[in-house]
């Protein structure tokens, strides 16, 4: 080596030891004498809320994040959907509402602190609890485990993911204290140590010996055993009906010193299509968080904004039958799903007051709302009139039924086209034997209407028509499985159709890409005529309408209601609302975010109604959200 190199090397010894002490005042460890954290040598608690950036539209995550920081918490908790950054394999997003680092940099410019939850399995309600639904490409791969294909698809994703944050830890001049390796890992049926080991040495790898890892458990002696490690630091999660003491009594048996932590203490609680909606009391969350916050405990609240299930991205659960989770995600939290200050919140403020100073000034107020009123629909077409443009691939034939996986077309709907094998004059049931059909198939014969079959719930229908006659099933996934030990769960028609004595074959299935087709302006750009008025029985089995809304300058936040409709999904100005479902509720309207609405062009609604449509074909904007109305 030539003398100028030598003095080059030691010249980048001196900067790095000079660097090194710089970045050794930013520190954040655990203190086991004290039992606590500290945060650049000093006692530091955290009062944290969750917010999930996937969840909320980019152009409203500083307000939101505001109104955190003005409630009194220094940090928040941030879930990362896998799913939603590679929803194809190798194909990565990280930029708009998906931009996490954006999201990060928002966070550390308010001043909040982040508690990073990484997955790759989230829960979180969020589809497939944020893992990929390509991973179930490979028949029977056991998820979460240390089963190879899983293992070589997590390894990439966090060679891609933990790479981004790494300059966002705390030490590194970023706002990251702590990062959660997997997630309540100890609830699943696998435990296998093998696969956190796995992970433990990629977070390790990725974020350093220095970082912070933790785990999150319920509150169990099981879930606490399989769901920790050595090297990650254990903490618990519960709610207010739970005897504070007992948890933190049962976390201190797996971790004898250090802060105690519960990593989600529940304001609120989800909600299901068809159950009732679900509250918890300020009373009470007042009441365990004091509790909490005097014992010391470093708490975060789940959730504290909840946000909105947009598009597919509503997860499942499945105990005793498949329920699907509704498009909000107010979750009773203290911002609402349109980030407006609750009750509740300005109460958990006043607890916080107590303990520590909160920024001076109020609460940023709600965002303004507004009624735009009624817009009447035209009816664009049904499902097979459209074929060409959400399907313009065509159909893939094949003599038995294919799943949504296997067509690689993992969200949304897909159409199985076949044809009666013999004349039905009489009312003949078609079952679904092996209750196969995930999650919802809405029937019809010849463009007939005939009903339509649900997980769980309605395993056969009657049908009648003649030979050669067009079988029409388009099947909707309703969400897979985001948590226990069903969360390989395919979507389409997962086994064989059997009508009358026959054996359903050769069908011709229709991979659908709906969202592309109204993304790029259908049906509004389009020169077809749209029909009104119809006849009653022009409304019945899966038909696209279409509407338009003038909002006058305003882009104000809004909540539509499809008022006597059935089931179905909305999009506004090409971008996926949900799923609407007033029929079955609690949820009875779906949050419009104002930077959808544009202010000067015309808006275009466009609903896909999977039953029956009602004959005023009108919907509403209203000022105000109805989350709780079950009809039974
Ligand atoms: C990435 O995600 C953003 C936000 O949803 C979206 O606008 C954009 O079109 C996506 N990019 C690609 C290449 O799909
Ligand atoms: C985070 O915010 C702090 C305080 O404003 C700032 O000093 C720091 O540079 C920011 N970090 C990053 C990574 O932007
Ligand atoms: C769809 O609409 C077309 C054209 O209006 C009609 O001929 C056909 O019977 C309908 N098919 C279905 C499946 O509703
Ligand atoms: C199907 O039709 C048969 C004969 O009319 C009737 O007994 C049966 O209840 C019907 N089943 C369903 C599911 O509608
Ligand atoms: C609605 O559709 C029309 C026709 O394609 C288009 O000109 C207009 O820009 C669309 N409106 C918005 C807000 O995208
Ligand atoms: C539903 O919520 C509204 C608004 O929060 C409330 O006024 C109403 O009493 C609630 N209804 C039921 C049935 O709980």
């Amino acid at each position: 080596m030539a003398a100028g190199g030598f003095i080059f090397v030691l010249f980048i010894l001196a900067f790095l030891c000079v660097n090194g002490n710089l970045v050794s005042q930013r520190s954040f460890s655990i203190d086991y004498n004290n039992n606590c954290f500290l945060k650049d040598g000093k006692t530091f608690q955290y009062i944290s809320g969750s917010i999930h950036y996937s969840r909320i539209p980019r152009a409203y995550w500083r307000d939101r994040l505001l109104k955190m920081y003005m409630t009194g918490l220094n940090a928040i908790q941030v879930y990362v959907p896998w799913n939603f950054h590679e929803s194809t394999q190798g194909v990565y997003n990280f930029t708009g509402d998906r931009d996490l680092v954006h999201f990060l940099d928002l966070a550390n410019q308010t001043g909040l602190l982040v508690i990073l939850r990484p997955g790759p399995y989230i829960c979180a309600e969020w589809e497939m609890g944020g893992l990929p639904a390509w991973l179930l490409q490979k028949p029977n791969i056991i998820l979460r485990s240390a089963d190879t294909d899983y293992l070589q698809a997590v390894s990439n994703w966090l060679a891609i993911l933990l790479p981004k944050v790494k300059p966002w830890l705390y030490v590194n001049g970023g706002n990251i204290i702590t990062v959660q390796v997997e997630n309540e890992y100890g609830s699943y049926f696998a435990c296998d140590y093998n696969y956190m080991r796995h992970l433990r040495t990629l977070f390790r790898l990725f974020l350093g010996e220095n970082t912070v890892l933790f785990t999150v458990d319920g509150n169990t002696d099981k879930e606490m055993t399989c769901g920790s490690l050595e090297g990650l630091y254990a903490t618990v999660d519960f709610g207010t009906d739970t005897n504070v003491r007992e948890a933190f009594k049962r976390q201190r048996r797996f971790e004898p010193k250090g802060p105690l932590v519960n990593s989600e203490f529940y304001t609120g609680w989800l909600d299901h299509w068809g159950d009732s909606h679900t509250t918890v009391s300020t009373d009470k969350v007042m009441r365990v968080l004091t509790e909490m916050l005097l014992m010391g405990a470093n708490v975060n609240m789940y959730m504290f904004e909840g946000g909105t299930n947009f598009g597919y991205w509503n997860g499942a659960d499945h105990d005793t039958r498949y329920r699907s989770v509704v498009t909000s995600y107010d979750y009773d939290a203290p911002l609402s799903e349109a980030g407006d200050p609750t009750e509740k919140l300005l109460a958990i403020r006043e607890v916080i007051k107590m303990f520590r100073d909160i920024p001076s000034g109020s609460v940023p107020p709600a965002t303004p709302k507004f009624g735009y009123g009624f817009v009447t629909l035209k009816k664009v077409g049904n499902i097979s009139s459209v074929l060409n443009t959400i399907s313009p691939l065509g159909p893939v034939k094949s003599q038995y039924p294919l799943t949504f996986e296997e067509l690689k077309q993992y969200y949304g709907y897909m159409l199985y086209r076949t044809s009666l094998p013999r004349d039905l004059s009489e009312p003949t049931p078609l079952i679904s034997p092996l209750n196969g059909v995930h999650d919802r198939a809405y029937v019809s014969v010849n463009g007939v209407y005939q009903g339509l079959l649900e997980r769980d719930i309605a395993l056969v229908i009657n049908v009648t028509g003649k030979q050669g006659d067009t079988l029409d099933i388009l099947v909707e996934n309703m969400g897979r499985v985001n948590f226990g030990s069903k969360i390989n769960d395919y979507k389409g028609i997962l086994s064989n159709l059997i009508l009358g004595k026959d054996v359903l074959t050769d069908w011709n299935i229709y991979p659908l890409n709906i969202d592309e087709a109204i993304a790029g302006g259908w049906p509004h750009s389009g020169s077809f005529k749209p029909k009104s008025p119809v006849k009653k029985e022009d409304l019945f089995g899966p038909t696209f309408y279409m509407g338009t809304l003038q909002s006058n300058g305003l882009t104000w936040d809004t909540f539509l209601k499809l008022h006597e409709w059935t089931k179905g999904q909305v999009w506004i100005n090409g971008v996926n609302l949900g799923r609407y479902w007033p029929a079955r509720g609690p949820q009875q309207t779906l949050y419009v975010p104002g930077p959808l609405i544009s202010p000067t062009q015309i808006n275009n609604i466009t609903v896909l109604e999977l039953e029956g449509a009602p004959t005023h074909l009108k919907v509403l904007f209203m000022d105000r959200p109805l989350l709780n109305a079950t009809k039974s």
